[in-house]
């Protein structure tokens, strides 16, 4: 399932990120800013549970989350969505998946793993910016579902048609949430129009 999320000021932001004269330090803020307001949307479908609390004034029946969450990146990009991402989870536990595309093959390669304790009881976020191919996505799901995750939402900024067929053939059951679903890949992989190389934007090693 690809939901496009469609919102003015998330277009709004995602145009600061895709023109190539915004600096890093704009750029970063505009990658945490559109994660805020992604997981925000996503969160629309989280479970609540009733609980008793007592308020200043009286007793009274009120609603919490019911699950417990974990956010996992994947590196490098997806780390510039985590803070925003703890904003609206506070609570959550930070996994971070380690991949690199091989500037030839454009295959992942693994190269870091740290995932949060009790992962298949907790609802896991995988956060990165760019789909592209999907290979290194549909990798991380996939480490993850070989760690015990049981309910797994992928949110990314930019989805390319290619990386959108690519995950829901590999994993049909993960929800896909984008900002932007683009027009195609070019000879390098890269999305077009895209915005460049999103970790290389965000930690200004162009
Ligand atoms: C980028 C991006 C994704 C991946 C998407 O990472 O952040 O992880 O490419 O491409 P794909 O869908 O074709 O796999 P990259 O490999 O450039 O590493 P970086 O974030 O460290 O720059
Ligand atoms: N990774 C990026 O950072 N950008 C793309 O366009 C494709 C993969």
């Amino acid at each position: 399932m690809i939901q496009e999320i469609f919102h003015p000021i998330l277009k709004d932001r995602l145009t600061l990120m895709r023109r190539k004269e915004t600096p890093a330090k704009d750029f970063r803020q505009a990658v945490e800013e559109i994660a805020t307001f992604m997981i925000y949307e996503v969160a629309k479908n989280f479970k609540l549970q009733e609980i008793e609390i007592e308020t200043p004034i009286t007793k009274c029946k009120a609603k919490i989350l019911a699950e417990e969450f974990g956010i996992v990146p994947i590196l490098r990009a997806g780390l510039g969505m985590v803070s925003g991402a703890l904003k609206v989870l506070p609570n959550a536990a930070v996994g971070h998946i380690g991949l690199v595309r091989d500037e030839t093959t454009h295959k992942p390669i693994e190269y870091y793993k740290k995932l949060p304790p009790n992962i298949s009881s907790k609802k896991i976020i995988v956060v990165d910016p760019m789909l592209a191919t999907g290979g290194s996505s549909s990798a991380a799901l996939q480490m993850l579902k070989d760690a015990g995750a049981k309910d797994i939402v992928f949110v990314c900024i930019i989805a390319a048609p290619e990386g959108i067929k690519k995950i829901s053939g590999d994993h049909p059951e993960i929800p896909i949430y984008t900002a932007a679903v683009d027009e195609s890949l070019n000879e390098n992989a890269y999305i077009v129009p895209g915005l460049g190389d999103a970790g290389d934007r965000i930690f200004d090693t162009l």
